[in-house]
């Protein structure tokens, strides 16, 4: 595989999972025509970047935060949903940040984040069985016949969707916004009496107190644009190919393919098969890539993925998002890690504490407990702990909405609480007062493994 040729089209050869079947191949082909005639949503020298910031994550002198979105929609796009997620996400950053002094990679799931896999080709209601929802950019939530048919024009509303909302992102992180010394007003209102809500104040009181102090000995916080402004990243699943082939362009400066629907593109658990569709469509782009790894990847396996996506063993371009579920990831954690330290991979280890501890709630809702997210996250840092590798990221399907959608946290959300403000359109998300906790809780567990390297270091030098 390695030695042969690739084309942003060379996918369609292979085999492929989880491919919306469109019934109108004419009306794609078109679409797929118009969207490569689009402008780029990213550029190459981003994506560039955000690969050279991971590469710092992978050798552990920063920290990578993932999150957003499990999927966006049509219906939910407006500034002020854009805005809530981006301040959660700002705050969990300077809560990393800060109370665990390293420097935070920001990447969100948003402005791309559309196509969803699904376990089931099929939904049943009843005696009712329709075609399963696969994401906006694919076909409509509502469960009738005529909604669940895929729609290649949905594309089209996809690309402009993403386009809108990176155009505010982009506003937000550069054009004074993000600047630390509003830190005090990103706090949501709904949160301002929470027990986060405390915390989170006294942080940015401390902010203040050093931007202060930064002044006091005559250092300009205006001449810093670090404080100013922040770098935030785009990312999404790569699922609908068709798509990212349409927004795959060669880049002028250095004349390789860059996928330019987002920063960042990450392989999902179910389409990670070694000479399937995706794989091969996500070895040909530049883009620093995300590979999902769920409890069946076995180590040899994962060895033979990690060849073909980075074979030049470059810092950066591969992070391994593990997803095990809370129960099983002490165990086959560690395997892995030993495998690919062996083989002496520079990958970026980070950890979805999310998609292995999905359960049904007996009203039917999927949810998540607050408990087992927390446990599949502390046991991550203990492996990596263990094993003497670097435990660099977190991947989060979170709002900055106030929804009821994963159970427990410090506001105790039950099962019979769920229906309360249930709005994904996918899977559960934290809410942004749980958001918020699990920030403290992962800048802890980061200030310890900060400092043992510290004294690692110091033991070595001696
Ligand atoms: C997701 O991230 O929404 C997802 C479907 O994850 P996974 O591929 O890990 O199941
Ligand atoms: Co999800």
């Amino acid at each position: 595989m390695l030695s042969q040729h690739w084309a942003p089209d060379s996918w369609r050869t292979k085999p492929i999972e989880q491919a919306p079947v469109f019934p109108d191949l004419a009306a794609l082909a078109e679409v797929e025509r118009q969207l490569a005639s689009f402008p780029p949503l990213v550029f190459a020298g981003e994506a560039r970047k955000l690969k050279a910031m991971l590469g710092k994550v992978a050798k552990g002198e920063a920290f990578l935060l993932q999150g957003g979105d499990c999927a966006e929609s049509f219906a939910e796009h407006s500034a002020d949903n854009i805005r809530d997620f981006f301040r959660v996400f700002l705050q969990m950053a300077v809560v990393m940040t800060f109370a665990a002094a390293s420097p935070v990679v920001k990447v969100g799931r948003v402005a791309g984040q559309f196509a969803k896999p699904r376990s089931e080709p099929m939904e049943k209601r009843g005696d009712v069985a329709l075609p399963s929802y696969r994401g906006d950019i694919v076909n409509d939530i509502a469960f009738t016949e005529a909604a669940r048919i895929p729609d290649p024009a949905r594309q089209l509303d996809a690309y402009r969707q993403s386009a809108a909302t990176l155009n505010l992102i982009r506003a937000f992180a550069s054009g004074g916004y993000a600047n630390l010394e509003n830190a005090h007003r990103w706090m949501l209102g709904f949160i301002k009496d929470s027990p986060q809500s405390a915390r989170y104040q006294e942080l940015a009181d401390r902010i203040s107190e050093t931007v202060g102090f930064m002044r006091a000995i005559g250092l300009d916080p205006e001449a810093h644009h670090e404080l100013r402004q922040t770098d935030f990243y785009t990312s999404h699943e790569a699922l609908l190919l068709g798509y990212e082939q349409a927004l795959t362009r060669i880049d002028s400066t250095t004349g390789d393919p860059y996928a330019t629907s987002g920063h960042m593109l990450w392989i999902g658990d179910r389409t990670r098969q070694l000479d399937h569709a995706h794989i091969e469509f996500a070895r040909g782009v530049k883009n620093p890539l995300g590979l999902k790894c769920g409890p069946s990847l076995k180590p040899d396996n994962l060895l033979r993925l990690i060849d073909v996506l980075d074979p030049d063993n470059e810092p950066g371009r591969l992070t391994l998002i593990c997803r095990f579920g809370a129960d099983k990831a002490a165990e086959l954690l560690p395997t892995l890690l030993r495998a690919v330290k062996r083989e002496g991979r520079n990958v970026l280890w980070s950890c979805d504490p999310m998609h292995g501890n999905t359960i049904k709630a007996a009203s039917g809702f999927k949810t998540r407990p607050f408990d087992r997210i927390i446990s599949e996250i502390r046991t991550f840092f203990a492996a990596h702990q263990a094993e003497g590798t670097y435990a660099g990221g977190v991947h989060l399907e979170m709002t900055g909405k106030n929804v009821t959608e994963c159970t427990g946290g410090a506001r105790a959300i039950s099962e019979a609480d769920l229906s309360d403000r249930y709005h994904t359109y996918c899977d559960p998300r934290l809410n942004a007062e749980q958001a918020i906790e699990i920030a403290f809780l992962v800048a802890e567990l980061l200030k310890v493994e900060r400092l043992n390297r510290m004294k690692q270091e110091v033991r070595a030098a001696e």
